[in-house]
């Protein structure tokens, strides 16, 4: 695969900038997940999708993992509201998008659809288990879907890591330019540790580029929050990676922690951004014990590469071995489980919270030393 083509065929659109907002159209008000994938249906990352879903295409994702046209999708992109707000919407009236007040398009309303969230729940998540941080935000939306063609007419605001931003056609042109034909996406809710830097970094052995593109959109609470592992993320690279074969930028969706169904959605989405190939190591967008190990990547096999248009890249449970002192995996690894530095994200949290260093083997000091401190940073606020 040399060449990266957008999912459905081109590359959508969707800006109006700074038009004069109709303050006399009724108006939806977004959660931050609507808002960031307002912003990113616009720009082109969800390319074909040019508006939230309809019935069809939310049934069909929900169900078969693909658009009512058959091409693959694997989450809803959805709004959800109100019955009071649906009661004052009617079909065939533009809406404005709003967050928290704040007007940044308009949607142009075409459908308004009831929706089992147990059936979503089921199929998207594989539980209804509350405790996983997808459904609860899924059960705490209202059940009411409002669908439509959008337009964007005012960027979010993008704080600290402004250049960070870059849209897929902007992305694309920087591919381009730096004479990358085959560029490898990594998605990552987390700081990269050595396990990451190993995979990104075998990757790299074998295609052009390495398109590094954290999550930095909603996450749960006790996520690192993005600001501190964006200075993570630009240390590592000044001190580990060669300049001219790594690329940095931001995606500013929202986690689903939907992990198999959310690898699919996030090799899609990398692939409109440019990029032909894509990670996936263990336990993709994973939460808790939902799903195995390996789920996210054995999905990948209801689609055919074609179709897909992107090459999934996967990868064994990688670690520190001190015998071979090396990063290594079951693959390469003769010895034993008692050899190996493995630390739970759950367990690394704790220790940077109480600023205790994970050892070097795990994580690179420079980007432990900025961790502990952003942490320290949080907690004293
Ligand atoms: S997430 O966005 O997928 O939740 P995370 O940082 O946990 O972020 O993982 C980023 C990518 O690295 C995923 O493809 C994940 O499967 C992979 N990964 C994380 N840790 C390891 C590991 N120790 N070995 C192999 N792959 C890993």
């Amino acid at each position: 695969m040399t060449e990266s083509v957008p999912h459905g065929g081109k590359l959508i659109n969707l800006f109006e900038n700074n038009r004069p907002i109709d303050f006399s159209l009724n108006y939806i008000e977004l959660d931050q997940m609507g808002f960031s994938d307002l912003e990113l249906i616009a720009n082109g990352a969800y390319s074909p999708l040019d508006g939230f879903m309809g019935k069809k295409d939310y049934e069909s994702v929900v169900r078969n993992m693909r658009l009512a046209n058959g091409l693959p999708w694997s989450l809803p992109i959805t709004i959800a509201v109100t019955a009071e707000k649906a009661s004052e919407l009617s079909v065939g009236e533009d809406v404005n998008l709003a967050f928290r007040n704040k007007v940044y398009g308009k949607m142009r309303v075409k459908e308004i659809y009831q929706v089992e969230k147990h059936f979503e729940a089921e199929n998207i998540f594989k539980t209804t288990d509350m405790a996983h941080p997808g459904v609860k935000k899924l059960f705490d939306r209202p059940d009411i879907y409002v669908s439509g063609p959008i337009k964007l007419f005012y960027r979010p605001e993008k704080g600290l890591f402004e250049h960070f931003y870059l849209d897929p056609l902007q992305t694309r042109a920087k591919f381009k330019e730096l004479g990358w034909k085959t560029v490898v996406g990594f998605q990552t809710r987390n700081p990269v540790h050595r396990a990451h830097e190993y995979i990104q970094k075998s990757a790299l052995e074998t295609v052009d580029g390495l398109f590094l593109n954290p999550l930095v959109g909603e996450t749960k609470a006790d996520d690192i929050p993005s600001e501190i592992r964006m200075k993570s993320y630009q240390v590592l690279l000044e001190n580990y990676y060669p300049k001219d074969r790594v690329f940095l930028s931001v995606f500013p969706a929202a986690m689903r922690y939907a992990g198999p169904r959310e690898a699919i959605f996030h090799a899609i989405v990398r692939k409109n951004f440019g990029c032909t190939h894509f990670i996936v190591g263990r336990d993709h967008a994973g939460v808790g014990n939902y799903y195995g190990t390996y789920d996210a990547q054995k999905i990948f096999s209801h689609f055919s590469e074609e179709e897909l248009g992107i090459k999934p890249l996967f990868f064994e449970h990688s670690f520190y071995c001190k015998k071979c002192e090396n990063m290594a995996s079951e693959k390469t690894c003769p010895h034993t489980k008692e050899h190996h530095v493995i630390l739970s994200g759950t367990k690394v949290r704790g220790m940077l919270r109480d600023g205790v260093q994970p050892p070097k083997e795990f994580s690179r000091p420079e980007v432990v030393e900025i961790l502990i401190q952003g942490m320290k940073e949080v907690f004293t606020k």
